[in-house]
């Protein structure tokens, strides 16, 4: 009796092992984008689904060589599916013997930026590990700070960029950009307050001149991978931090909004203005709020109540959740229906749970 129980659990054992095993393997898969594939025609890449398979060693192809020449480098998931009536089987049998990778969620540009931060490449998840990872230099790295603002750029400009606030700023050129080391670090915090304040002088010009829309983005070089849970704590623990620096500077909250982070009126404020803030991240569950590093958007405020006076409001709404059906499939969770509710949960971009809570007080000003 009991060898046969040895015996099991052993067999047991040995399946749950080759079963992990299997599922790393196919985790540990490389990475390729669509372009690279379409560069490997003469190799017989070819797409299904998000899987990479590579032909060049099927020999008996029932539909010839010839079809899979005519369609080398390409997503032939529709096609694989039409002609081949057990498609879930034949794939397995591919994934098999010819799967080689699988699609990236990056473009060719975003990753090379990508492979220049790899050094950092531990999945950040908990703040108590948070203060031994080193901040980047920000200052001495110039090139880097330029191709990061050029990226911004050219992801604002992409077709699929959602907001066409932050668009129509970067366009009119009535935006500022910073690129910062560490996001919630001392050091980032201090310069980046710095310059809110330096861009809310460029504001009040750019109001007189009739640019409604105006925007600060910053952009942080770490962490770059950490869970959407991590990036909303860093983010409000950044938003804290400013708020911090700004009281000791002696600035008061902005006079047009709430400072409880739980009121329907409230508006993250710095030199007293208030700010709607966007936070992207690589690692978003939402595709729109994707970018390579993490980033903080600071959009003015009034330019949200000035929209909603002119009934603009509906219009660049209806815009951005028509793009979030067709680009995620369904809109964003957290996008105010309720006008009781706090914009303070649109802010980090993760589904938030019910009862959530932002992790933001409000101080008291010292009085002298
Ligand atoms: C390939 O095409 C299928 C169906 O047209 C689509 O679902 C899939 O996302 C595509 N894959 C890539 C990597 O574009
Ligand atoms: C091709 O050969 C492999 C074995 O090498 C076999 O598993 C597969 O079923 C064959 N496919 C066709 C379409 O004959
Ligand atoms: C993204 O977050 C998930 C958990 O939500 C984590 O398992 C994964 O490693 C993260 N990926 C990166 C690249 O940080
Ligand atoms: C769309 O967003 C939800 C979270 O709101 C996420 O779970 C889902 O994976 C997203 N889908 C895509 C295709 O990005
Ligand atoms: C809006 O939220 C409040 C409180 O969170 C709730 O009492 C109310 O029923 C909600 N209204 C709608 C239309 O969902
Ligand atoms: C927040 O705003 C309320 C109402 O304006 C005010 O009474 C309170 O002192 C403010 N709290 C802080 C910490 O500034």
């Amino acid at each position: 009796m009991n060898i046969i129980r040895f015996t099991v659990l052993i067999i047991v054992k040995f399946l749950i092992k080759l079963f992990t095993l299997r599922k790393q393997k196919n985790e540990q898969l490389p990475e390729y984008t669509k372009e690279d594939v379409a560069k490997h025609e003469k190799d017989l890449w070819i797409v299904i689904d998000n899987d990479i398979y590579c032909l060049l060693l099927m020999k008996n192809h029932s539909g010839g060589l010839e079809i899979l020449q005519k369609f080398a480098g390409k997503n032939v998931t529709r096609l694989f599916y039409e002609i081949h009536l057990n498609g879930k089987q034949n794939k397995q049998l591919l994934d098999q013997k010819y799967r080689i990778g699988k699609i990236s969620s990056y473009n060719n540009n975003e990753r090379q930026e990508c492979k220049y931060y790899l050094k950092n490449h531990l999945v950040y998840n908990d703040m108590t590990k948070y203060n031994e990872i080193e901040t980047p230099d920000e200052e001495n790295d110039v090139e880097t700070s330029i191709n990061i603002k050029q990226q911004f750029r050219d992801y604002i400009f992409c077709k699929n960029f959602p907001c066409i606030n932050g668009r129509i700023a970067f366009k009119r050129n009535s935006y500022g950009i910073g690129v910062y080391g560490k996001l919630a670090c001392k050091k980032a915090t201090n310069q980046l307050w710095k310059d809110i304040l330096n861009f809310i002088n460029k504001q009040s010009d750019l109001w007189k001149q009739g640019h409604m829309f105006t925007t600060y983005v910053a952009c942080f070089k770490t962490p770059i991978f950490l869970t959407e849970l991590m990036f909303e704590d860093l983010l409000w623990k950044q938003l804290q931090m400013l708020h911090e620096i700004d009281v000791t500077n002696g600035f008061e909250w902005d006079k047009d909004y709430a400072n409880d982070s739980m009121d329907a009126d409230f508006g993250f404020s710095l030199g007293r203005r208030s700010f709607f803030i966007v936070g992207l991240h690589p690692n978003s569950s939402r595709k729109a709020r994707r970018f390579i590093m993490p980033v903080i958007v600071f959009n003015s405020h009034h330019q949200f109540r000035n929209l909603k006076e002119t009934n603009m409001f509906t219009k660049v709404q209806t815009t951005v959740r028509n793009y979030d059906l067709n680009h995620n499939g369904s809109i964003n969770p957290n996008v105010l229906s309720n006008s009781t509710d706090s914009v303070a949960f649109e802010y980090s971009g993760k589904k938030i749970e019910p009862g959530w809570i932002p992790k933001f007080t409000a101080v008291q000003r010292k009085e002298v």
